[in-house]
């Protein structure tokens, strides 16, 4: 009997036990889990890009990309003292890079925009890992078609590991009671391939999809262990935001952020989570009633669109395996103290879009916004929408170069960017200039701390060691940042919005570290 087989078996054996709670399991896909891949005995780890095929729908096959596998890759681990000689080679048949997002390592080594991989090519990189225990990830990052590499399944964990941590007894039993949750929204064309498509929509609203992926998987299943659970939480989408919650309400431990463990655990009842962003969260099933995580319906009134208008189910955790071998530790890093006395601010980012009016006015038109408070939606308002994503003009290269900028320009990529200052404490500001929607504004070469969200200090969960500061619509964060190491020209570092739709069409910025 097939492992799928079984655990299907086993799960509906399970879900007539249990009481009242998530619908019953027969027909769910088990949670796939990304095998971890750690450097072996040279140092050296190998990451193949390539394409393949997969059946998320029944019936219907669905070209992807993947990673040494047909979709998504595996979860690469490292550990902080650690030099990794990365060797990543295109099997593709086009071009991309590979972006280790959220590692701090120097410009040559980011694979940023300008280290493009073209077919066949081959990439020797070496990685000297040097930063606190997180979950980071890596993904291409190729102008202006990281979208499209992303929606074809090119995206992976990659988890830091220290001495620091490993003390904390946190669980840590991979795809047991340590559970990776990568989680993406997709559209499905008739024929079973991933919709793609540069309209006046995606470069506004970004990819807006109608089916979310959990780990590659449609609302899966997880039988984990009995006990303290750790969720590996990474927002993949090209664009989407959550709202996580828990179908019986029960608590989520927020433990880590972006770049590492937060000073002590935050609890939570509704977690939101941006297009890039990684939290670890807790959860405690040590009764072993199995529950759904959820998402809540979001704000922006484009990604309140059915299903998401509705609380949706993303994924079923059903604890009924051997005991947990971890505890939630009431205090967990050392974060730095923030210094009293702040540099100036040397850096503006504003993240802008020079044609919101025409991508959102058909939304406006089509009765949308005036329904973003809550209440049903329409399904003729629906229809009219999904016709504008699916059916809309596909932009030119050229409108879609300069549909978005950062500064008043869209990205350019032989034009020297601005310089930042060499390992100093650095205070920026990062804006949004249009009033219109939220930004998940990332950095490269970094993991920075967020002094102030719209003129408030963050919330205790975004407080930690962060890569992304969501900026909303009409608002501004001020961060401090530091850079240790170089990025020249020939390899700069990037700070852009991570909805991949408005990085792929100007919002994003490169910048030298001298
Ligand atoms: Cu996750 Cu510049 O990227
Ligand atoms: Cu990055
Ligand atoms: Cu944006």
């Amino acid at each position: 009997m097939g492992l799928m087989t079984r655990r299907l078996l086993l799960a509906s054996a399970a879900a007539t036990a249990a009481s009242p709670g998530p619908s019953a399991a027969a027909d769910r896909p088990a949670l796939p889990i990304p095998p971890e891949l750690r450097p072996d005995a040279s140092g050296s780890v190998t990451l193949d890009i390539r394409p393949g095929t997969m059946t998320f729908l029944p019936g219907r096959r669905t070209p992807t990309y993947g990673v040494n596998g047909p979709f998504l890759g595996p979860a690469l681990r490292v550990r902080r003292g650690q030099t990794v000689a990365a060797r990543v080679t295109n099997a593709l048949p086009e071009d991309t890079t590979l972006h280790w997002h959220g590692l701090i390592i120097p410009g040559e080594a980011d694979g940023g925009p300008h280290r493009i991989l073209r077919p066949g090519q081959r990439w020797e990189v070496k990685l000297a890992i040097d930063q606190p225990a997180a979950t980071l990830w890596f993904h291409p990052h190729m102008y202006p078609t990281t979208a499209h590499l992303v929606t074809k399944g090119i995206a992976g964990l990659l988890i830091v590991d220290d001495d620091e941590t490993d003390r904390l007894a946190l669980p840590s039993r991979w795809g047991v009671d340590d559970i990776p949750v990568v989680i993406q929204d997709r559209r499905f064309r008739p024929d079973g391939s991933f919709f793609e498509r540069f309209n006046i929509i995606a470069v506004t609203n970004g990819y807006i999809g109608d089916t979310v992926l959990v780990n590659g998987a449609i609302q899966p299943e997880a039988r984990t262990a009995r006990g303290w659970l750790r969720l590996r939480l990474l927002n993949g989408s090209n664009a989407r935001s959550y709202i996580l919650t828990t179908s019986d309400a029960r608590p989520l431990f927020v433990i880590g952020s972006d770049g590492g463990l937060l000073a002590a655990p935050v609890e939570l009842k509704q977690l939101p989570i941006h297009a890039g962003e990684r939290f670890e969260v807790m959860v405690d099933a040590r009764n072993g009633v199995p529950f759904d995580l959820l998402t809540l319906p979001v704000s922006q009134p484009i990604m309140r669109l059915p299903p998401f208008d509705q609380p949706l189910k993303l994924l079923t955790l059903r604890p009924d395996g051997a005991d947990g071998s971890g505890q939630l530790p009431s205090a967990l890093a050392t974060l730095p103290p923030l210094p009293v006395q702040l540099p100036p601010v040397s850096q503006e980012l504003v993240m802008d879009m020079f044609r919101d009016m025409q991508g959102m006015m058909p939304l406006q038109k089509a009765g949308l916004v005036a329904m973003a408070g809550g209440g049903r939606i329409d399904p003729a308002v629906v229809a009219r929408v999904t016709d504008l994503i699916v059916n809309g003009k596909p932009l030119g290269r050229a409108e879609q170069l300069s549909s978005n900028g950062v500064n008043g320009k869209p990205f350019a990529m032989h034009e020297p960017g601005f310089t930042a200052a060499l390992n100093q404490p650095l205070r920026w500001r990062i804006a949004e200039g249009s009033d219109r929607m939220m930004h998940p504004v990332h950095i490269h070469g970094c993991q920075f701390r967020i002094l102030s969200q719209d003129g408030k200090p963050p919330e205790a969960h975004r407080a930690g060691w962060k890569d992304i500061a969501p900026i909303s619509g009409g608002g501004s964060s001020e961060i401090l940042v530091r850079f240790p190491y170089r990025a020249g020209r020939d390899a700069p570092y990037m700070a852009h919005c991570h909805i991949l739709e408005h990085e792929d069409s100007g919002m994003m910025a490169q910048f030298t570290v001298a």
